[in-house]
């Protein structure tokens, strides 16, 4: 059939993956530059990785990412700037006044933005800013800094790339809830202040018959705000071990995902966090769960694959 990639193309999305560096090469680089359009570093742009130690940048592993999806005419999506997990040691053991640790924020965002100018098409510029009642994260960020940080990190890449068109990026606020209410006013009143903000990821990490049926009215009131948004980390994780009806009901969800961001005109793609079970996250992090990408752990396409080429009008 026709790659993932051309469908998404023809419909006016991007059809994305998230990838690691140890996958470029072999059975995984070729499936992933055959069907995607679209490439973002599973770990490999995150604090931890491109500033282990305080001063010295470990650009390479980013860089042989953006290397493969240059050479394969894909995007890339870069994640992420100002998270509060995978920072480095150095960040996280030392103690820093607030305005220390404000200057070392926007010198980290400023540095990966101007590194990758006119590479990456999209930034997760801060990831994961919310708990799950709509307060903000009580992170090192939130806690020393306040929630300006997140305007003021919007403003540093802005600055460093103004082309980069920027996103706040956050899990379970698909459907609309007290997270993503908060998220909701966040942007409005982003916007109302002129801060640089493009765009709300939404995650999109989804258990198995649980897609929100309101996701698409959600992802319109942001779209109403004047921001894009995207699907960025899309996965259905069932208990494992899967079976027939598990694959047809996670085709179903995929299906329902896929409607709902080509449903908004705002929506400008989707991203799989990962495409294929052999290398997903959930295993390690949901014991007993997993079979949640579009491919299973032998690169075989699933069910799932199929409703996302159906769903972008493949045949
Ligand atoms: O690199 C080491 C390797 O040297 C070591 O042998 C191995 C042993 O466990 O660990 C390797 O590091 C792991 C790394 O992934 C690379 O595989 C870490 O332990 C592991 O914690 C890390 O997990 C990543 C996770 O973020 C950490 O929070 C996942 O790969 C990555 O897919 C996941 O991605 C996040 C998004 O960034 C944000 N949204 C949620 C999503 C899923 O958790």
């Amino acid at each position: 059939g026709t790659p993932l990639r051309d469908l998404a193309a023809a419909k006016g999305v991007y059809m994305g993956t998230a990838l690691m560096q140890n996958e470029l090469t072999g059975t995984s680089g070729s499936i992933a530059a055959a069907q995607f359009d679209s490439v973002t570093p599973g770990n490999e742009m995150k604090w931890e990785s491109v500033e282990p130690t305080r001063g010295t940048y470990n650009w390479g592993p980013a860089d042989q990412i953006v290397a493969f999806a240059q050479a394969h005419d894909m995007q890339v999506r870069g994640h992420n700037l100002v998270w509060h997990s995978q920072l480095p040691n150095w960040l996280t053991s030392g103690s820093f006044s607030n305005g220390d640790l404000h200057a070392i924020m926007i010198k980290h965002v400023t540095d990966e933005v101007t590194h990758f100018k006119g590479e990456v098409v999209h930034w997760d510029v801060v990831n994961e800013p919310f708990n799950e009642d709509g307060t903000f994260r009580s992170d090192l960020w939130y806690n020393q800094l306040g929630s300006s940080y997140i305007a003021d990190a919007l403003t540093a890449a802005h600055a460093a790339d103004p082309g980069a068109k920027l996103y706040i990026n956050d899990y379970n606020i698909e459907g609309q809830n007290a997270k993503s209410n908060a998220m909701y006013n966040l942007v409005k009143s982003l916007k109302a202040q002129g801060v640089p903000i493009d765009g709300v990821g939404f995650q999109a990490h989804f258990i198995l018959g649980q897609v929100p049926s309101d996701f698409k009215a959600n992802l319109q009131r942001f779209a109403d705000l004047g921001v894009d948004v995207a699907v960025t980390e899309l996965d259905v994780r069932m208990q494992l071990p899967s079976d027939a009806t598990k694959l047809q009901q996670q085709a179903a969800d995929y299906t329902t995902v896929m409607n709902d961001c080509l449903g908004v005109s705002r929506c400008k793609g989707v991203t799989v966090w990962g495409f294929t079970d052999a290398t997903s996250w959930v295993p390690s992090t949901f014991p007993g769960q997993g079979a949640a990408t579009p491919y299973d752990e032998n690169y075989q396409p699933k069910p799932a694959y199929t409703a996302i080429q159906t769903a972008l009008g493949g045949t």
